[in-house]
């Protein structure tokens, strides 16, 4: 939920850590802070630098003093987890003498106890995070070497972390290391670079190291050694970056939400290329780690996320159990972690998440391969954590996600699950015609989704309606109902408005007793065997006077209602909810919009939720 950054070369660090930060703010934005070393002449010990600053990397940036030439330098983003934004709380945190400055992504599980130790042994201490424990803990260390002081550390601690530390004495290095929380080294020209994500390098270098779990390296400014907790060297090559610097511009657009809503047909397009098999009117995933004997094998199928990437997994679980016929369900991530859930052998397993980091999604996956499970992901950022752990899965190739607020990963997981459930159905009982009927709907997404986008002026107007409301109902019924809490939690998310997703089919057993003329409902109408039952529950939500705004497809008659209705272009019946979300990401985005909200950037939130 924070992101690191750090320099080392011949060029002042302080320019690209202040860029590296801004282009990280969106996984963290509460406080920041850089420490820059600077050599001293006459054999004195180099100094450090450091400012940090509440709130924005802008605000950062303003803080800095005039000449801050040093080219050693790390620096951080955060996301409040111990203790509230505060200066005395953003990294860098430093040694008691100043010599040792880290920086850290994750949470230290025990340090609660490493602050009591150090505090008993008279050390005073200066914020209230976890991170400071290992300042001090590395300058206390009689070790030699800065990265036996860090591996001598890191023995004594429990929990996830990316780290950067940088010593006065040795100020020709900085030394990194991870357990659970990614960090990457960009490799420069004469310069080296580091960061927790590879949109902060992607403008400087095309040459990267993914370190993995237990690995750390020595980062010197024309060199780097990786080595494991045992000191011993690991060998890793640079590979090429697969993201592009025109991904992670805004191009024009004004928020980074609009382009990557926009982005969807195209995104769509890569999600499906090469994946359509006409042969065999199924689905080729070779990324699965599975074959068709292990995948008939399956009993069950459970999807596990968070927020949105759980509820397209119920989209998910009923495309599966539509195609598949498999009993299929899904579950938040955040939940199934802390039950005692049986695991299964006959159980499929399948992970959703777009920036593979979500840290409930990936305890799940390591408690459900621990105890014997096949796990299989649906992931956005290739190489990442939870991709890395996983048995197989399908990369949805939507391409960098910005926004906090997720739309074209969340449409490309639908489309993954229809591949999937394809895939599976195809194994199972699922005809060859409607294979190729499933087939050809998936195909005609990207294009369908294009058309709901001429529509974008009228939503405009009808999300200008709903800004003005306190509250917002979203119902939907089988289904419908992840499109509503998908629409439900868009609307939360950045226009702060309170939103609540009910099963249309619940509606009159309790949620019918809010309804005002001051509590607009947003219905979900699909045209399906559900559609009059639907309308009738909009006309029970119109006698009592509650304004409601339908979504629904061409051949819905809802003008006898006089309603205000979205009008999606029709799908295969299993793949409609894809379609049907796409009016909730414009209603949730010029609502909020129109209500001068920071959209990129909602309070409180962090684009990937690497917390507990
Ligand atoms: C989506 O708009 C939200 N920001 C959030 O619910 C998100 O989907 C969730 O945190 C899961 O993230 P992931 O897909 O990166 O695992």
């Amino acid at each position: 939920m924070c992101g690191i950054v750090g320099y080392i070369g011949s060029q002042p660090a302080a320019p690209f850590l202040i860029e590296g930060l801004s282009r990280l703010e969106y996984r963290g934005y509460d406080s920041a802070g850089i420490a820059v070393l600077t050599p001293q002449k006459n054999g004195q010990p180099a100094k450090t630098t450091a400012v940090r600053a509440v709130g924005r990397v802008r605000l950062l940036e303003e803080a800095l003093p005039q000449r801050m030439s040093g080219t050693v330098g790390i620096g951080h983003t955060r996301w409040a987890t111990h203790g509230p934004a505060a200066e005395r709380n953003a990294h860098p945190h430093r040694s008691e003498d100043g010599r040792i400055s880290v920086v850290h992504n994750g949470i230290i599980d025990n340090a609660a106890s490493l602050r009591a130790q150090l505090a008993a042994a008279g050390v005073e201490l200066s914020s209230d995070t976890d991170t400071e424990a290992l300042a001090h803990l590395i300058a206390r260390s009689p070790a030699e070497t800065l990265e036996e002081a860090v591996l001598s550390t890191l023995e004594k601690v429990t929990g996830t972390y990316a780290l950067a530390v940088m010593d006065e004495r040795h100020p020709d290095r900085i030394v990194v290391a991870r357990s659970g929380s990614p960090l990457i080294l960009g490799i420069g020209e004469k310069q080296m670079f580091i960061a927790s994500d590879a949109a902060a390098l992607v403008r400087h270098t095309d040459q990267v190291v993914h370190l993995d779990d237990g690995e750390l390296a020595t980062v010197t400014a024309g060199s780097f050694r990786t080595f494991d907790r045992h000191a011993n060297t690991t060998d890793r090559v640079p590979v090429e970056l697969a993201v592009a610097a025109e991904d992670l511009e805004l191009s024009g657009h004004e928020h980074y939400m609009s382009k990557e809503m926009r982005e969807q047909p195209d995104a769509a397009e890569m999600v499906l290329r090469g994946r359509l098999d006409e042969r065999f009117a199924t689905s080729r995933l070779d990324g699965l780690g599975l074959d068709a004997r292990e995948l008939r094998s399956f009993r069950r199928v459970k999807i596990l996320g968070c927020g949105s990437a759980y509820y397209v997994g119920q989209m998910g679980a009923q495309l599966i159990e539509d195609l598949a016929r498999l009993p299929a369900d899904a579950e938040a991530a955040s939940e199934f972690r802390y039950r005692q859930p049986i695991i299964e052998p006959d159980t499929l397993y399948v992970v959703v998440s777009q920036s593979g980091e979500t840290a409930d999604t990936a305890f799940a996956v390591s408690e459900i391969r621990r105890k014997g499970g096949r796990v299989i992901g649906l992931i956005n950022v290739v190489g990442s954590t939870i991709a890395r752990e996983v048995d197989g899965g399908i990369y949805l190739h939507a391409g960098p996600e910005i926004s906090v607020a997720s739309t074209k990963a969340l449409t490309n997981m639908g489309l993954a699950f229809g591949l999937l459930a394809l895939h599976l159905g195809r194994l199972h009982d699922l005809s060859y015609a409607d294979g190729m009927r499933i087939l050809k709907g998936l195909e005609r997404i990207p294009g369908q989704i294009r058309e709901i986008f001429a529509s974008e002026p009228h939503i405009e107007q009808l999300a200008l309606q709903l800004s003005t409301a306190q509250s917002v109902f979203y119902i939907g019924r089988v289904r419908g109902f992840p499109v509503a809490r998908e629409g439900a939690q868009k609307l939360k998310e950045i226009s702060y408005i309170h939103a609540e997703a009910y099963q249309t089919s619940e509606l009159k057993h309790g949620p019918l007793a809010l309804i005002t003329e001051r509590m607009p409902t947003v219905a979900i109408i699909p045209d399906d065997d559900l559609t009059s039952r639907n309308i009738a529950a909009a006309e029970q939500v119109l006698a009592r006077k509650g304004p409601l705004v339908a979504i629904t497809h061409p051949g819905v008659d809802l003008a006898p209602l006089g309603v205000e209705s979205i009008v999606v272009p029709k799908s295969e019946p299993e793949l409609d909810p894809i379609l049907l979300t796409i009016p909730t990401q414009l209603l949730a985005y010029h609502a909020a919009v129109a209500l001068g909200h920071d959209i990129d950037k909602p309070r409180n939130l962090a684009k990937s939720v690497t917390v507990e």
